[in-house]
């Protein structure tokens, strides 16, 4: 990798924006130079710096990131702080800049006849659609799929069209947990309770993804660790980040860099690094 260049982001306009709810929007970008959109391509889990001109670059999962003739990839945003509240007030037609796709992707080819168990909180979502419509896109390869998601309120539940597409076939389970209000065939309370009815027919040969608030994930895989090998459990951490290629420690977790080592980590390779819940 040449670093010099690996700093300078791609022009990429916003073709596309939707308002998911009252917060969060996701951005359809298109790169500007056809070459870059066309060689562009992300498996899930990864992740893209993106940069606000003139206010500052931040790490953003991908949605998904194989390029159609409409755009290259899609960001689902949570407006929080400087950066996230600039690109909340960017149009169509405006620009950003794009570094990546950077890091590790969910281990999906390594596990082909496996059962998979998605766990997700909140805006936790957007880096595990990508993974969702990879295995129903091979749903011949994976065994059986539970999708537990659990958001605040029953009105934050984010990319409804994907969810509901998963709910037709056999052996795929989607669960939802809200904390207040929750529609009447959801649980009221937190995702991890779901762990709870959970039938898992074949531990030994069951992986689980995560991705949300850190106290979520240790919970999920505390309970989930006595049935399932803790090297089959895989967290998807955040840290503060800034060069996003392993250069400046910004990002740094006991011995490893969550931009380059990660994002995506074994439950054997961070648990004595995280807080226990
Ligand atoms: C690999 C990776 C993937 C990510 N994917 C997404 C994504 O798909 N969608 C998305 O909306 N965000 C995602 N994030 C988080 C996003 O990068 C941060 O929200 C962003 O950097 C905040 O920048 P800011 O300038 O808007 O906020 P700042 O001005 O830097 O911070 C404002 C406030 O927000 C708090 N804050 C900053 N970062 C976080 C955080 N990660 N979690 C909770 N509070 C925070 C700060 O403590 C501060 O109080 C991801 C982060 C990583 C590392
Ligand atoms: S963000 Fe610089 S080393 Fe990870």
């Amino acid at each position: 990798m040449n670093y010099q260049d690996a700093y300078l982001p791609s022009e990429a306009t916003i073709v596309k924006m939707t308002r998911e709810n009252n917060d969060i929007f996701t951005l359809y970008l298109k790169f500007t130079d056809p070459k870059i959109h066309q060689s562009y391509h992300a498996e899930p889990g990864q992740f893209i710096m993106v940069y606000c001109y003139g206010v500052g670059e931040i790490p953003i999962s991908i949605v998904d990131g194989i390029p159609n003739d409409k755009y290259s990839c899609r960001i689902t945003v949570h407006p929080r702080g400087t950066v996230t509240k600039s690109l909340n007030q960017l149009n169509v037609g405006d620009s950003v800049g794009l570094r990546g796709p950077y890091g590790n992707s969910w281990p999906l080819k390594q596990n082909i006849g496996k059962d998979v168990i998605i766990i997700s909180g909140g805006i936790g979502c957007a880096p595990t659609i990508g993974a969702i419509e990879y295995i129903m896109q091979n749903r011949q390869d994976y065994g059986t799929l539970h999708i537990l998601h659990g958001m605040r309120h029953g009105n934050d539940l984010l990319f409804q069209e994907q969810y509901q597409r998963c709910c037709g076939p056999d052996h795929t389970h989607v669960h939802f947990a809200a904390e207040k209000e929750a529609p009447q065939d959801w649980h009221t309370g937190y995702v991890t309770d779901l762990i709870d009815n959970l039938t898992l027919s074949n531990p030994d040969n069951t992986i689980c993804f995560l991705c949300g608030p850190e106290v979520m994930m240790m919970q999920a895989a505390k309970k989930l660790s006595p049935q399932l090998k803790a090297e089959n459990i895989f967290l998807s951490l955040e840290r503060n980040m800034q060069c996003g290629i392993g250069q400046c420690g910004h990002c740094q977790c006991g011995a490893k860099f969550v931009c380059k080592d990660g994002p995506i980590f074994t439950y054997t390779q961070v648990k004595h690094l995280l807080k226990s819940p």
